[in-house]
């Protein structure tokens, strides 16, 4: 149990059992699932946690609440991660009423058979639930990171709840860079929605916010221009960082030494950063975070059943399922007989807005020749161009 401020505390639990959050994500270091308690003359409890530490989680909120009773249960978000111990607080304190929106009670009965029609408060935006000194306002944040969200923001501390907003992924007794981990869990769970996270930006914009307590991840109480920042950058598809993402994959080691040539050729040139992944031994997601990350772009692999190699495949999938855009990108292709790759690699990229491509597309007939190393030499002019 952690004190945020003098009336608001954390209660959520650690997970190091998971091995693929949301079933697809590696998290090396754990996954938090965030809860709060707002103690006031009433009691609210910001969401629940993952169905795997229900009982951990009751005992975290008994221990901070000293035999008081939650008045409130406020549901922002109901993604199992989330939502799994809602029916444990219910029938923890039957006297207690869950408060949410209109389509996550929806979808609660969906999940979990009910939505406990005796004892729910809809709320929707600039809804209050006035617990004595604190009040909670309710402010929609659909598809942050589904359509029901709800953010709260606490007028006597400052403090906004943000749900999934604001979180990344590890557990909270890790110490680790916020940036990489946090980079990678939005744009691989909200990066589709860059739209709505910009609409949530500009409410809160409006808020005299102290705090951010999100739902993953630490609470964050200092330099939250910062975070704002590189939220507004992310969710405008803008560039965090200037250089150059280089993403390739090979298949005896040919196109990997271009790659790896261009990345050299880059760096002597000047380039502030160079950042190369081979998508076949990398993490997908932090692939895919580069890709959002810097503004220009190398992609780079094989011609492979008059298609393109399956790992590029699946990358170049979650980059436009993500609705990238606004890069310049550059394409390397291979093919001994026939290399396609590049045409194959454009038509997949052709719906994503605001790309520029290049003039030059290095194209290998299975080992890089003595052209080679001229059009690698003009792509680096007009990367750094
Ligand atoms: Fe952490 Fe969208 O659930």
């Amino acid at each position: 149990m952690e004190k945020i401020t003098e009336s608001i505390f954390a209660v959520g639990v650690n997970d190091y059992q998971v091995d693929l959050f949301e079933g697809q994500y590696v998290v090396p270091h754990g996954m938090a699932y965030n809860s709060y308690a707002v103690v006031d003359d009433k009691i609210a409890v910001m969401d629940t946690v993952d169905a795997h530490f229900t009982q951990e989680w009751l005992d975290n909120l008994s221990q901070t609440l000293a035999g008081r009773k939650p008045d409130y249960l406020v549901v922002q978000h109901m993604e199992p991660d989330h939502s799994g111990s809602i029916a444990a607080f219910m029938a923890a304190w039957p006297e207690a009423k869950i408060v949410s929106s209109m389509q996550a009670f929806a979808m609660m009965k969906n999940f979990y058979g009910t939505d406990f029609p005796e004892r729910n408060m809809v709320v929707k935006e600039g809804s209050t639930l006035e617990l004595g000194k604190h009040v909670l306002t309710f402010v929609a944040a659909p598809m942050v990171h589904w359509p029901e969200v709800i953010v709260t923001y606490d007028s006597l501390d400052k403090v906004l709840f943000s749900a999934d907003g604001f979180g990344k992924f590890g557990a909270l007794d890790v110490e680790e860079d916020w940036t990489d981990e946090a980079r990678r869990y939005y744009i691989g769970i909200v990066g589709k929605y860059g739209p709505q996270v910009q609409a949530l930006l500009k409410k809160a914009a409006g808020l005299d916010i102290q705090k951010i307590c999100p739902l993953h991840g630490p609470v964050l109480t200092e330099d939250l221009g910062k975070y704002l920042k590189l939220y507004d950058i992310w969710s405008s598809y803008g560039v965090e960082t200037d250089g150059v993402f280089l993403a390739y994959t090979s298949v005896y080691g040919n196109t990997r030494k271009v790659v790896e040539a261009l990345a050299q050729k880059l760096r002597a040139a000047g380039c502030p950063k160079v950042e190369v992944a081979d998508l076949a031994r990398t993490d997908l997601a932090s692939a895919v975070g580069n890709a959002f990350r810097f503004g220009k772009i190398v992609l780079a692999t094989t011609t492979y059943n008059t298609d393109i190699y399956p790992f590029m495949k699946n990358f170049i999938h979650h980059l436009t399922e993500r609705n990238f855009q606004k890069r310049k990108v550059a394409l390397v292709e291979n093919g001994s007989w026939a290399p396609l790759a590049a045409k194959v690699m454009r038509t997949m990229l052709a719906n994503c807005k605001d790309l520029v491509f290049t003039d030059t597309t290095v194209t290998l007939k299975s080992a890089a020749n003595a052209d080679t190393d001229a059009q690698l030499d003009k792509l680096v002019a007009e990367l750094m161009a």
